[in-house]
């Protein structure tokens, strides 16, 4: 029998195939960057076409760097940077657009134009989401306006739609199944959340034919066999990344949260079998539905940029070489010298949702040097997640007891012991960090078999460190509130 579990994690900036055993551990693993396609200010795109062929590449490279064959996978999940959109030929499979990323800005008119007549929340209790233009909708809707052609071919059913695990399974099946999950069409603001199917008056509302939309089915079952590379291998798994991750830290107890450091920062709170409204910013999603058992609901705060902001001090400031010289050069100074930035380069998503925020760098001296100006990027990302919580608490009355985390930041031991004296909550890494794509392996794994039940999952969890919050109460709450200061003074900037 197959020993392995193999998943596609195909995130903001890279791809991934990683190969888990039974407990979880990482057997091989390979990743690529893509590139990511700025063409004015506010519009991020990605190439479908370098997405699918780097898919390819590391799952060739992972399998052969262990002398795997697709006969050692039982299985292989999918997980995938969510709401970014694509609509290709299902003729050809050639894209008719670049992705439009879901950091992408360019349908705030759009927004604004839907939130006139109901407001910005009119949505919220159909979908879980307030109109941003952070959701796939709205942004399928400006690619059916604005690609010649592709209206017309859509409602014939000639041009398809789909989230990034969409086009990985279509082309993995050879354009045999076109799927969505239903965590990923949560994340469309086109699905209702109690029925668990697309909507026909908000479809109608945004002017978006059926034809080309996806079905929707189970975090976890078998949906059809891989060709190419991974030839007859059953994909069995598809979560939205943020939900893999809830599955990989196995926060399967309603009140259980998790918070990925990635791109971006997303906290998921496991609210149960119903879905949980908030009044404080947060969203309702899907958290997973494991076959045809019921499905579990989650709170999510989303934050856009997190990691993003130390690629950005890399990238467009050159302030350091590589993301990980962060930590040493923020350790060159023992306090942020008054220096505080908010990262709002795409707007500030939860819990304020102001798409008119900019990115701003304040308290600044001749005193303060390129130290200081990484501490405060790394607070950025514990400051926001606070925000966070905070609405967390107040919409569900549950006090989060201690936060697991996980995503590519959480190497950074200065950001963990901060962001536990901040939220005064303690801080826990498990020993796998990739929680995302072990989440999606959970779930083809349990479809096939592989693994017995949650119960299982939650035996192979297990803490690499944990931080307890240091600071005190007084320092903690100055922080914040200057924090909260700088935010205010970023807020409608645009
Ligand atoms: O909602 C966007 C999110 O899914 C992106 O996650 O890890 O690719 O930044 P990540």
């Amino acid at each position: 029998m197959a020993q392995y579990v193999g998943a596609i994690d195909q995130g903001t900036t890279s791809t991934r195939f990683i190969v888990f055993d039974r407990s979880g551990g990482i057997v091989s693993v390979a990743q690529k960057e893509h590139a990511q396609i700025y063409p004015k200010p506010g519009h991020v795109e990605h190439d479908p076409l370098e997405i699918w062929r780097n898919t390819l590449t590391v799952v060739e490279e992972a399998l052969a760097r262990k002398g795997l064959r697709p006969s050692d996978l039982t299985a292989i999940g999918i997980t995938n940077q969510r709401e970014t959109t694509l609509i290709w030929d299902r003729a050809t499979g050639k894209p008719l657009h670049n992705a439009l990323v879901w950091q992408d800005t360019r349908v705030d008119p759009l927004v604004q134009e839907f939130a006139r007549d109901g407001g910005p929340d009119r949505l919220r209790g159909t979908t879980g989401l307030p109109l941003t233009s952070y959701f796939s909708g709205l942004k399928l809707r400006w690619l059916l306006d604005n690609v010649p052609g592709a209206r017309e071919k859509a409602a014939a059913g000639d041009v398809l739609f789909g989230t990034v695990d969409a086009w990985l399974v279509w082309n993995l099946t050879g354009g045999r199944c076109h799927i969505t999950d239903v965590t990923n069409a949560s994340r469309t603001q086109l699905m209702d959340l109690r029925t668990l199917e697309w909507d026909h008056g908000i479809l109608k509302l945004f002017d978006i034919p059926r034809a080309c939309l996806p079905a929707i089915v189970s975090s976890s079952e078998v949906y059809g066999e891989a060709v190419g590379p991974l030839k007859g291998v059953p994909i069995a798994g598809i979560l939205g990344d943020q939900q893999a991750a809830l599955v990989g830290q196995t926060c399967f107890q309603p009140g259980e949260a998790k918070n990925t450091y990635g791109t971006g920062c997303f906290m998921l709170m496991n609210t149960g079998e119903t879905p949980y409204p908030s009044t404080y910013g947060l969203l309702t999603t899907v958290g997973y539905r494991f076959g045809q058992k019921r499905p579990v609901y989650a709170l999510e705060g989303s934050i856009a940029i997190a990691g993003a902001l130390v690629q950005w001090l890399r990238d467009n400031l050159g302030l350091i070489a590589a993301s990980t010289d962060i930590e040493t050069l923020a350790r060159s100074v023992e306090n942020n010298g008054g220096v505080t930035i908010v990262p709002a380069f795409s707007g500030l998503y939860a819990p304020h949702w102001n798409a008119g925020a900019r990115g701003l760098i304040g308290g600044l001296t001749r005193f303060a040097n390129k130290g200081h100006i990484a501490r405060a990027a790394l607070e950025a990302t514990a400051f926001q997640t606070r925000e966070v919580l905070d609405a967390m608490s107040k919409d569900t009355g549950i006090a989060v007891k201690e936060l697991r985390t996980d995503g590519g930041m959480v190497v950074n031991e200065l950001l963990m012991q901060f962001q536990a004296d901040i939220l005064d909550v303690p801080v826990v890494r498990p020993k796998v960090i990739e929680t995302t794509a072990l989440g999606s392996a959970y779930a083809a794994g349990l479809a096939t078999g592989f693994w017995t039940g949650t119960d299982e999952l939650v035996s192979n969890w297990a803490v690499d460190r944990r931080w307890r919050p240091e600071l005190d109460a007084a320092e903690r709450e100055r922080l914040y509130a200057n924090w909260c200061k700088a935010v205010e003074r970023s807020l409608d900037w645009s």
